[in-house]
């Protein structure tokens, strides 16, 4: 049964930018997000409180997260890979997480230097004091779908690490298609297998546009009664240890959809497409949103 609601949860700040070569400016960001937050979207994944010599374009995540403009009713959340990014976080105040690894031995390696056995210790003890802070914990299952270095990645190990997550105490799970290779088959099967075990309220499913199917995905995904989804502004996105993986389904794009769809989502769609223009402004170059490109053609 198809959802009549569904929560978009922004990722565009931290996913988007994670992978720009050159360093946006500080003020950049914070005016973004600014906008984002005026949207109507009730999740913002702002940045990372990673090692700053991994991910260069975030190491300003102390100083985004103080500047920007908080609004009422928004959750404002940023990544950490550790108990030292947990406790930067922690320091400025943030209150809500999200820790991440692989649903792939080689992607994991790469991304955050384990093996995954190695990783669930780590992040086991840094959702155990986030949650002892009273924060808000999400975790991430990337190349769920498929791994740049392996191909196709069984559902079973999928399943496998997205109850390890849980049973650490996540309050969400967040399915992530890092190089966008999925189709819709694959997301019935999956989404199918772990609604065995995960409550709807906690999963949340994250596309990658690389093959142009995330929006069919998402469609997919709402067959099943899923209703929260990751979107980038401007579809904005890659991971820089995927090689390949391009932009996160746009935010503007999902709007689209759900508007058509008569599924409320409680975000303007113009403050939406303003606030996506204002990144392709000031980055330069065009983005690969089909809605921003649809309006340049009006
Ligand atoms: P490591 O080098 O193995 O870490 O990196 P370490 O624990 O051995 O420490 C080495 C140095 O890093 C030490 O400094 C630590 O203090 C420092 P030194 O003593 O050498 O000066 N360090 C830190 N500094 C700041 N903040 C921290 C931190 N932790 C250690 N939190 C580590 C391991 C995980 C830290 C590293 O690999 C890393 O930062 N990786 C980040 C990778 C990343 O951000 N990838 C992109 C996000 S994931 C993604 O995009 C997928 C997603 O979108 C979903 C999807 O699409 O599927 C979420
Ligand atoms: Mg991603």
């Amino acid at each position: 049964t198809q959802p009549q609601r569904v929560l978009i949860v922004e990722v565009g700040p931290r996913d988007g930018l994670q992978n720009e070569p050159d360093v946006v400016p500080t003020d950049v960001k914070v005016a973004w997000i600014d906008r984002l937050s005026e949207t109507g979207l009730k999740r913002i994944e702002v940045t990372s409180f990673v090692n700053p010599r991994w991910i260069p374009a975030l190491a300003d995540a102390e100083e985004v997260m103080r500047r920007i403009r908080r609004a009422e009713g928004v959750q404002y959340s940023a990544l950490v890979p550790n108990v030292k990014g947990l406790e930067r976080a922690a320091a400025i105040g943030v209150e809500a997480v999200a820790v991440f690894m692989s649903a792939s031995e080689t992607h994991n390696r790469k991304n955050i230097n384990k093996s995954i056995a190695d990783t669930y210790p780590v992040l086991a003890e840094a959702v155990q004091e986030a949650k002892a802070g009273g924060m808000f914990v999400r975790g991430y299952v990337s190349t769920a779908f498929g791994c740049p270095f392996e191909g196709r990645v069984p559902v079973e190990q999928v399943r496998e690490v997205s109850l390890r997550l849980l049973e650490m105490g996540i309050d969400e799970l967040s399915v992530g298609d890092t190089i966008g290779v999925a189709t819709p088959a694959d997301v019935h099967r999956l989404v199918d297998l772990l609604l065995k075990d995960v409550a709807i309220d906690r999963l949340a499913l994250h596309f990658h546009d690389t093959y142009g199917m995330a929006i069919a995905n998402i469609y997919a995904a709402m067959e099943h009664g899923v209703y929260i989804f990751d979107a980038s502004s401007g579809g904005l996105g890659g991971c820089p240890y995927a090689p390949g993986a391009t932009g996160n389904v746009a935010t503007e794009d999902v709007l689209y959809l759900m508007r058509g769809c008569g599924v409320e989502t409680g975000v303007s769609f113009e403050a939406a497409l303003g606030a996506a223009e204002f990144i392709e402004g000031a980055l330069g170059r065009t983005l690969p949103a089909h809605n921003l490109r649809a309006r340049r053609g009006a």
